[in-house]
């Protein structure tokens, strides 16, 4: 070490920093990689190396990152304040390429957002490249979106206008043309042990009986055969992804060097994507296996370590018991609420809050200095994850009743509002998750189609009812951009033969500018603008919402806590921080609800509140009535 801080030349402050925290991780560190690599031979040469490549990444890290490092230090819950509000985008189909995004920091300010997650970026194989996850090298961009340098100062400009930066961590597989697995094609065996590669079915077949079908319409099974090297690969998701075997200390180095290389471009939140299937064990369901955690454990001291600014967002749709696994400080600091997304989704289906209760009454306390990120909708599927035994407290039969819900997603349903499309639907087992927009899953897509005004109020109102909870329930909110204007279903995905066979394309709209002219025209008396008003309407509110957030104490923090409201269409709780608390109520149906003012009064400790949103006050003194779909933020006043 002492010979690398020389070739770095580097200052003995800076060096005596990196020191300090070394000593403060070491013993963790060491402790995680001799689990998961100390039966090798060759794991001191391993760990030396593991050293080196930390090193080094301090030593190359930009100064302007080092003092967001060294704010962070003594800022360790910044991300728990009620100003951190997401969006996602891609780069192409929002605005073109890196260059122009810039643009748009003006946008994403008028929205509030401060935290912007984008959409993998790096370059990629031709063709089909699952949405960017097929990386075929993590030091470069894609061409078509623009260059490292364009990344560098895209961050810089983000920064300055108080926007974090959020970049996945592609670190379960790469692309089949990564050059590592180029490698591994012609031969070379250092690198055939990067990956599974076997030469025949026998031991395929011996991890198949215990493995699940993720992507069952691309292949039965988690193999690829490969032609060149006549031999199966382990292709969990599509047969161009290989996973990586992090068995190999070799590969763990390897993606350490790319974490870091990442993180430089100015990246303050990695998401750490597909995590629960980062290690293998045969005769099990190679997800969510303990070394999983170890690995993810071992980057996470690396970066608090290297790059200790650096927060970790944890990427696992999977059981509820199985998300939370990944959340701690000690491994990932936030982690995306499936269960919520979902069970939000399911309330809205069957206009009742039991399961969406019960889940949360057990499931939404995190460990301190942790953080959910909630949102409603992303570029992936959504899948029915709750709780089997969450689901029979109350009386549901799980298995029949994801089969409803995916009726009812897919518009099958009699009366059903939505129009979603099947992701992976597996003939065999009857199971399939759902695509599809917010807008179009909450119906406004039906209601255009159908012209019924009542159910285009309904269904802006459903929209609104899910962000409400979304950005009061503790936790990060999260837009998938485009749910500001209510982006319905876009079936053009079709025509394009690297989009068509993955239905998740449907609710992967380019970005419509002309809506923004909308936003400012005024009301006219014909019906031209009955869309525009409707998406003024929707980027109106939420807008609100976002600032009327920002504005909330109580809405810093974590703590939520659900109350009684005596109905099982009503949603009750409240967020508490410091001395400030905040109640919100959210009626799930299309009928007016009603709930005891005596409810309110023993849940928010006081007698007249007033709804943040609009303004109206509100008496505890009787019943207080909540029209379809309609939901308060209240403050004691
Ligand atoms: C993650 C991504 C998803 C992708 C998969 C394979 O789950 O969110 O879009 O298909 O990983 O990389
Ligand atoms: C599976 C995986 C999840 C991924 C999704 C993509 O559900 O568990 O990680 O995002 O597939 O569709």
């Amino acid at each position: 070490m002492d010979q690398a801080w020389q070739d770095f030349e580097v200052s003995e402050d800076l060096r005596a920093e990196f020191e300090d925290r070394l000593e403060q991780y070491w013993e963790e560190l060491f402790g995680l990689l001799l689990k998961l690599y100390g039966d090798r031979y060759d794991f001191f040469y391993h760990l030396e190396q593991i050293l080196l490549t930390a090193a080094k990444a301090w030593a190359e890290r930009p100064e302007n990152l080092r003092a967001i490092d060294r704010r962070r230090i003594h800022d360790p819950d910044w991300f728990q304040s009620q100003n951190v509000v997401g969006g996602a985008l891609y780069v192409d189909l929002f605005s073109e390429n890196l260059g122009k995004l810039a643009d748009s920091i003006e946008y994403f300010k008028e929205l509030g957002l401060t935290y912007l997650h984008l959409m993998p970026l790096f370059a990629v194989r031709p063709g089909d490249n699952d949405g960017g996850y097929a990386i075929s090298d993590y030091r470069n961009v894609d061409p078509r979106l623009g260059t490292i340098e364009d990344l560098q100062v895209l961050s810089d400009q983000l920064h300055e206008a108080g926007i974090t930066l959020v970049l996945d961590f592609v670190f379960n597989h790469t692309s089949e043309d990564h050059h590592w697995a180029k490698a591994a094609q012609s031969g070379d065996a250092e690198f055939q042990d990067f990956y599974f590669i076997h030469p025949d079915r026998t031991i395929p077949d011996q991890y198949q009986r215990t493995l699940r079908e993720i992507f069952p319409t691309v292949r039965r099974g988690s193999f690829t055969w490969h032609d060149g090297m006549q031999a199966w690969v382990w292709t969990t998701f599509n047969n161009f992804q290989w996973d990586l075997n992090y068995g190999n200390p070799a590969v763990f180095r390897a993606m350490l060097e790319e974490m870091f290389f990442i993180a430089g471009t100015g990246v303050d939140i990695l998401r750490l994507d597909a995590v629960a299937f980062i290690w293998k064990q045969m005769g099990t369901s190679c997800e969510n296996l303990p070394e999983a955690h170890l690995l993810i454990q071992a980057f996470n001291r690396l970066a608090r370590i290297a790059t200790p600014g650096v927060l970790f967002k944890s990427e696992a749709i999977v059981h509820p018991d199985d998300v939370i696994k990944y959340v701690s400080p000690e491994e990932c600091q936030i982690s995306y609420n499936p269960t919520l997304m979902a069970l939000l989704w399911e309330s809205l289906a069957t206009r009742e809050v039991r399961l969406l209760t019960r889940s949360l009454s057990h499931r939404h306390r995190l460990p301190d200095h942790t953080a959910w990120v909630n949102y409603l909708r992303c570029h992936d599927d959504i899948g029915w994850t709750f709780d089997d035994a969450d689901a029979a407290a109350i009386g549901i039969n799980a298995f029949d009743h994801r089969q409803f819900l995916n009726r009812f997603y897919t518009g099958q349903h009699p009366g059903s509002f939505a129009r979603g499309i099947p992701f992976q639907e597996n003939v065999q087992t009857g199971d399939m998750r759902i695509a599809g927009t917010l807008a179009s899953l909450a119906g406004l897509e039906h209601a255009i189609e159908t012209g019924d005004l009542v159910e285009q109020e309904l269904s802006v109102n459903r929209m609104l009812l899910l962000q409400g909870i979304a950005l009061s329930i503790g936790g990060i909110p999260l837009l998938y951009l485009g749910e500001e204007w209510g982006m319905l279903n876009d079936y053009d995905f079709v025509t394009d033969p690297a989009k068509a066979g993955d239905t998740r394309w449907v609710h992967r709209p380019k970005m419509r500018w002309e809506f923004l002219q909308d936003l400012e025209e005024t009301l006219d008396a014909d019906d031209r603008s009955r869309a525009g008003s409707i998406r003024r309407r929707i980027f109106r509110s939420l807008q609100k919402m976002i600032s009327a957030r920002k504005s909330l104490h109580a809405l810093g923090g974590t703590d939520m806590e659900l109350f009684p409201t005596d109905s099982s269409h009503v949603l009750g709780f409240s967020r508490t921080y410091d001395s400030s608390r905040l109640l919100v109520v959210a009626n799930f149906s299309e009928r007016e609800q009603s709930i005891a003012g005596n409810r309110l009064r023993t849940a928010g400790l006081g007698r007249f509140f007033e709804d943040v949103l609009s303004g109206e006050r509100i008496s505890t003194s009787h019943d207080v009535v909540l029209q379809p779909y309609e939901f308060f933020w209240l403050s004691r006043v």
